[in-house]
């Protein structure tokens, strides 16, 4: 496989669970490289219509996974966080059919050790996945003061060596700035304790460091929130919402997002008439599905895969 590929991860259930309609309007709003759309753009017609929104200009110039040309897709590059913005412009609120979330980063941009976002390949300490907009992490990590950085580790990372990685970066980033990714991951490493017995992990020591990095620079669970809230106008009744999240910290605000989102509030629980507004506006489809054992082995990122489906009311 091309090293600009990305293979899309629950595409059956995603497919089903945006209950596809041939002259459907569908937005995937983490286009990536393009292979949930692909696949959703074969199951629409000529009066179909599909939307990809990415913040990376490289998974929007790609247009990978969809056919050149296609008439029937639009690319926008920008934060999710806009889609209400970006979908009334198209005069579309309340006619979306189907969006898709699946979030996190791309294969591609794990891969290209320039981005900055693997520990496992030496490259400047980027992890913007907009890298025309704020600051990459080795600006961050060269004046977040000690406390934010543990509060950030433990926050986004749930790190529990989060007070000694604050303190290991701090220290030497006082002898030299913290350009790489591989020197970050070496900081890390002599920092936390070599773990035995139970604690033993197959996972990198860096790895939470790097995910609380990145979430804290792409303000990735603001986001997140922001777009789900938005969701509700941009969808039509009977619209139905995909979301993957890969960890727990993405998947909690998705699943009381739809919760809260499913039921009246509490004073107005089991009576018999409640005002229109307060009305339930989603409607939970089923429970979270996860990657089989045959996907998981052939694609590794699916392992922690995570995908809610709701339906507008
Ligand atoms: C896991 S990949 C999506 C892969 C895609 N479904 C595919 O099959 O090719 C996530 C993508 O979402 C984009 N992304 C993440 N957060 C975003 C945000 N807040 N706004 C727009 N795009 C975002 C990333 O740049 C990345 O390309």
């Amino acid at each position: 496989m091309s090293s600009n590929a990305h293979v899309p991860v629950l595409l059956g259930p995603v497919l089903k669970g945006l209950k596809i309609k041939p002259d459907g309007c569908y937005v995937d709003a983490t286009f990536g490289r393009g292979g949930h759309s692909g696949e959703i753009l074969k199951q629409l017609n000529a009066n179909g219509r599909l939307i990809g929104i990415d913040r990376d200009p490289q998974a929007i110039a790609s247009k990978y996974g969809t056919p050149k040309d296609d008439p029937r897709i639009e690319l926008i590059k920008g934060d999710f966080a806009q889609l209400r913005t970006f979908i009334s412009d198209r005069d579309l609120v309340g006619k979306v059919d189907g969006l898709l979330f699946d979030l996190g980063v791309s294969s591609p941009q794990l891969d290209e050790a320039r981005r900055g976002f693997s520990f496992l390949r030496d490259g400047p300490l980027d992890m913007r996945m907009d890298p025309d907009s704020g600051v990459p992490a080795s600006q961050w990590l060269a004046t977040v003061d000690e406390t934010d950085l543990r509060h950030t580790l433990l926050k986004f990372g749930e790190e529990r060596h989060a007070a000694r990685i604050a303190r290991a970066v701090v220290a030497a980033r006082e002898v030299a700035p913290i350009e790489r990714t591989t020197e970050l991951a070496a900081i890390v490493e002599s920092a936390v304790p070599a773990a035995h017995g139970k604690h033993r992990s197959k996972k990198h020591p860096a790895t939470k460091t790097f995910q609380a990095i990145r979430i804290a620079i792409n303000g990735e669970l603001e986001q997140l929130e922001s777009a789900l809230a938005q969701s509700i106008d941009v969808l039509r009744q009977g619209g139905r919402l995909c979301v993957i999240s890969f960890h727990s910290l993405e998947d909690r605000i998705v699943k009381r997002f739809i919760r809260d989102a499913s039921r009246e509030p509490e004073p107005y629980r089991g009576m018999p008439t409640i005002p229109d507004e307060f009305k339930p506006t989603l409607k939970i489809i089923g429970r979270a599905i996860l990657a089989t054992a045959d996907e998981i082995a052939a694609n590794r990122r699916a392992r922690s895969a995570r995908l809610r489906i709701a339906e507008r009311t």
